[in-house]
Order: C-alpha cells, then structure tokens, then sequence
C-alpha cells in the first residue's frame, strides 16, 4: 500500500514535466518511482534530459532510457522531483536517509521548481523528529563529532557507509528543532561539514498520497 501511494505521488508529479525540460531526479525508493514513470513517458515519445543526485539513480535513469547529462556542466535545472524523510506544511523538509542529501540540495538549489514526493508517512506537523543527517569530510571526522555533540545533536557516525563522494554521515538527534534556519546555518559553518538533510528554502511545492488520494501542498 505504502509503495501505491509513493507511485501515486511520483506519477502526480511527473505530470509536471514537460518536452524540453531538464530534469533534476532524486534518490530513495520514493524518486525510483518517479524515474520509472519519467522512463514510461519518454518511451511515449516525451523530450527531456535529466540530471541525478546519486549514481544509483543515475543507473535507473539509464536503464529506462533516460538521457542523463553531468550535472557538472549544468547550471539552471527545470524541474527536480525527489521524496524526503519528513515534509510539512511550511515545505519544509528533512533528507537525506538515503545519504543523498548533499548533491540532492545542490541541485535543488539550481532548480527552477523542486517538488517533493512522498506516501503519506512523511507528512508532519512540523518537522524534527527523524534523523537529521550531516556529510562530513572524513579528515574532519573526529572534530565535527565533537561539536556535534556540544550542540546536542547526539551524532552517530553511520555504520559501512560512505556517500558517492565518498564522505561519512552523522545521523543527529537534536533535542528541538525550534529554529530550522538557525540551526541550518550552524551547521553550514562547521569547517568540515559538507552538507546536511534540513531543506527550507528548496522546495517549492509537495505531492503526498495516503490512501491513493493525492494532495499537493504549494509553499
Ligand atoms: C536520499 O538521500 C533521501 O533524501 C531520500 O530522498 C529520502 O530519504 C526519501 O527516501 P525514500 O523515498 O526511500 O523514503
């Protein structure tokens, strides 16, 4: 039921897309629905390009014959579709358990529009209650854990992992997370953290499906 609904959203907002765009595709198994129904349309006879924000991604998008460009060539994205950990009303959003997080807001950031999709499970009141994961550079490994720690954030380096930038990720449990953005920009400072999971100025808009019926939230 919950895979129905993360098609019913993927598919909601792949209707968005149009011939000519390019395309930003997210990672986790939400955006794999996504990339599958992209692949559907452009075998229809649709014209877009795409960019990944993961080569796991990458390789499905290949694979149902999406053409895929390096994002490192690219500056303006059209349309980026991608799931998230938890959304609220506000369109703000937490990533990044897929350990995706860093280039999915690069490429958000680049984006025209960015959409999240997601089965109804992701939707809550305010965000702060799942992991919140950090990229970190591994050379800074045992200082950033430290001041991970100092700001509460409870940090566990997560176990046989590294992100394709080959990078480590702190999974953090902060206490409260009453202001996002000032949190956000605490963590940006941190010599050595790359990139972390809270998304709040990137998305502008939400398809969530519970139960097959699909509700779409605009910022
Ligand atoms: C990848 O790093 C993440 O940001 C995913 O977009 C997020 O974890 C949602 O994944 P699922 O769609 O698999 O739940």
């Amino acid at each position: 039921m919950i895979d129905d609904d993360k098609q019913a959203a993927a598919v909601a907002a792949v209707a968005e897309v149009r011939d000519g765009m390019l395309v930003g595709l997210g990672t986790g198994s939400t955006a794999a629905f996504a990339i599958r129904a992209l692949g559907e349309r452009v075998a229809a006879g649709l014209d877009v390009r795409a960019v990944v924000t993961s080569e796991a991604s990458g390789m499905l998008a290949r694979q149902v014959g999406i053409a895929v460009l390096d994002f490192a060539d690219i500056a303006q994205v059209d349309l980026t579709i991608d799931g998230a950990d938890e959304i609220d009303a506000r369109c703000f959003a937490v990533k990044g358990a897929g350990g995706a997080m860093l280039r999915e807001k690069i490429v958000a950031a680049s984006s025209a529009r960015m959409v999240v999709i997601a089965d109804g499970s992701k939707r809550v009141g305010r965000i702060g209650a799942a992991k919140l994961p950090v990229e970190l550079l591994p050379f800074a490994r045992a200082y950033v854990m430290r001041v991970l720690s100092d700001l509460g954030a409870a940090p566990v380096i997560r176990p046989n992992y590294r992100t394709d930038q080959d990078n480590l990720v702190a999974d953090c449990r902060f206490p409260a997370l009453e202001d996002p953005h000032a949190l956000a920009a605490v963590l940006a400072a941190i010599p050595g953290v790359l990139g972390h999971g809270l998304f709040l100025d990137e998305v502008d808009a939400a398809y969530i499906a519970s139960k097959g019926v699909v509700t779409r939230l605009e910022r």
